[in-house]
């Protein structure tokens, strides 16, 4: 499975104990594993109710994990995370720009999003007996979505089967500094 984020993925959001994150689609808590034990808290929402309650077997031994089960698009959730991280998930979200600005929303400044997107362009993944409907990613409309979010692109890299994007929620310090830089800019040109 870590041909989707590994090693690299978990090392680009800077963990330590001071952290509040968040995985949008924890699945069964295959990444969330390796998170909870590096961060203060850590909040996973899933829209399965079976896979929910499979994450929490699975994180039974960390007491710093809050379990949601619900649409991530949907749902209400308070709080400011330090680090917002999604893995394998985006494919099953239609509407990826409103997605990205509701994890810009919810980060903190300076908050950290880590975000993998599956290389595969299928438009359907084939579950034996049915065939489950997705929309494929791609990592230009991705960077877009970003920039459009006010989420700044600090890093990107390649695994074996995902693209992944490492970005930054500029500190309100730098807008109201870039915004006095272009006031700044504007009276000096007054007149020209
Ligand atoms: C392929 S699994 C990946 C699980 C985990 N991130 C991992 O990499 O092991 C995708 C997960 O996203 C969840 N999911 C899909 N759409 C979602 C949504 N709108 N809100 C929350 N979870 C969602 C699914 O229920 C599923 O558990």
């Amino acid at each position: 499975m870590d041909k989707w984020d590994g090693q690299r993925f978990i090392e680009s959001m800077q963990l330590d104990k001071s952290k509040s994150v968040l995985e949008i689609g924890i699945g069964t808590g295959r990444i969330a594993v390796k998170v909870a034990p590096n961060c203060k808290s850590l909040c996973g929402i899933d829209i399965s109710e079976k896979t929910i309650q499979r994450a929490a077997e699975n994180l039974s031994m960390y007491q710093n994990i809050k379990l949601i089960c619900d649409d991530f698009m949907s749902c209400k959730l308070e709080a400011d995370f330090d680090v917002i991280y999604s893995s394998l998930t985006f494919m099953h979200i239609q509407d990826k720009l409103s997605a990205i600005q509701k994890v810009a929303a919810l980060l903190s400044n300076n908050g950290l999003f880590v975000l993998s997107i599956d290389k595969n362009q299928n438009e359907y993944i084939d579950m034996g007996d049915r065939k489950v409907k997705i929309y494929p990613d791609n990592p230009n409309d991705i960077r877009s979505y970003l920039s459009a979010s006010k989420l700044k692109l600090i890093d990107e890299f390649e695994t074996d089967h995902a693209y992944v994007t490492v970005s930054r929620k500029a500190s309100l310090s730098v807008f109201i500094c870039f915004a006095n830089r272009e006031v700044a800019r504007g009276s000096a040109t007054e007149g020209l």
